[in-house]
């Protein structure tokens, strides 16, 4: 087996295969040569903030920030819709996976997390480019934070709705504020319930896919070799909140819950990012609880599998340069340079 055993061939990608059919969303062809990741010791440290505390000042920046990203020549990589075409490319196999004849998919499995952290760094670092502050860092949007005084983190964020730069024609308007997110959504799973018992559910919810999820394969997902067909095995807050948030995003008029609602169109929407960063807070929230029920603490613990370890994806940098990121060097944050504000995570003691 090849050490790159995750390595993708810019050249070989071909159209990704969506439930909508088949989409076009390779990437724009390099014209320099693949530069190996590096960790970048010179950048600030970077702290990514909920959304529902953000001062008027960072939003101001913020979508400054989307504005010149939108803005950007429709075949530069750093291009907004670009930035969508990333995911549908790597989410509907558009590339083959190593040097196999199977394609490539970072969902349902053990590199869903590591993947979309490298999505977010780069998306991070293109923004910050664009606007020329290295402190910039992406916020999350904090639906797992359940308080009856502040409903606040749980309803979709206010400026997702008036700023037209981070608006989305496709959402589903039933799910605007001030109704909550239903962090386990099931389209057309009956009428809504009251605040206090969604509340309760999200957060018995989040109980049992994180603080639960206590061994390797049940919170990464499983083990994906090169050579195995599409994969199956996705872990506990994949399938929801994740899956779940993406559908009660969407818009329930379009087909397939376009955009959030579908991988081929969910970067679509702006607040595809948000919810990413939260889902990565959530990975280092998992890493500080034991594996063990009793006793001294036991830390939970990564794959060692060098497949994982090792394999590789590419993305443009903000210098518009290609970039191979390997899985190990995403496993701490600190070392990417950003971490998250400490919240309080109620759920974590909430055992229902
Ligand atoms: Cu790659 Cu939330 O999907």
């Amino acid at each position: 087996r090849p050490i790159d055993n995750g390595t993708i061939d810019l050249e070989w990608c071909t159209q990704a295969e969506t439930p909508a059919g088949k989409v076009g969303c390779c990437p724009p062809r390099s014209t320099t040569s693949v530069v190996d990741f590096v960790h970048n010791t010179q950048l600030p440290s970077r702290l990514r903030q909920p959304v529902h505390l953000l001062s008027s000042d960072y939003i101001a920046k913020y979508i400054r920030a989307y504005e010149l990203m939108k803005a950007l020549p429709p075949d530069d990589p750093r291009n907004f819709d670009q930035q969508a075409n990333v995911h549908c490319a790597y989410c509907d196999g558009a590339f083959l996976y190593a040097n196999s004849t199977e394609r490539l998919h970072i969902h349902r499995n053990w590199f869903f997390f590591p993947w979309h952290r490298w999505f977010l760094y780069f998306h991070e670092r293109i923004l910050a480019s664009l606007i020329e502050d290295d402190t910039f860092a992406l916020p999350f949007w904090n639906w797992d934070n359940q308080s009856a005084s502040d409903p606040l983190p749980n309803v979709i964020p206010q400026m997702y709705l008036t700023n037209p730069v981070l608006f989305d024609d496709f959402r589903n308007p039933d799910h605007f504020p001030p109704r909550l997110a239903d962090l386990n959504f099931v389209p057309g799973d009956g009428a809504p319930i009251s605040d206090s018992k969604q509340r309760e559910e999200n957060n018995a919810l989040m109980y049992k896919q994180l603080v639960n999820a206590r061994t390797t394969r049940l919170f990464y997902g499983k083990e994906y070799h090169p050579g195995d067909s599409k994969p199956d095995g996705l872990g506990t807050i994949e399938s929801a909140p994740h899956n779940t948030v993406h559908k009660w995003t969407g818009s329930s008029g379009k087909p397939h819950f376009e955009d959030m609602g579908v991988f081929y169109s969910a970067a679509r929407d702006p607040i595809f990012y948000p919810h990413h960063a939260n889902l990565d807070r959530l990975w280092t929230v998992w890493k500080t609880l034991p594996r063990n029920r009793k006793g001294p603490f036991r830390p939970r613990r990564d794959y060692k599998d060098p497949d994982w370890l090792n394999a590789t994806f590419l993305f443009y940098d903000e210098k518009r340069r290609l970039v191979r990121v390997r899985v190990r060097d995403a496993l701490k944050t600190e070392q990417l340079g950003y971490r998250y504000q400490d919240i309080h995570n109620a759920w974590v003691t909430a055992r229902p």
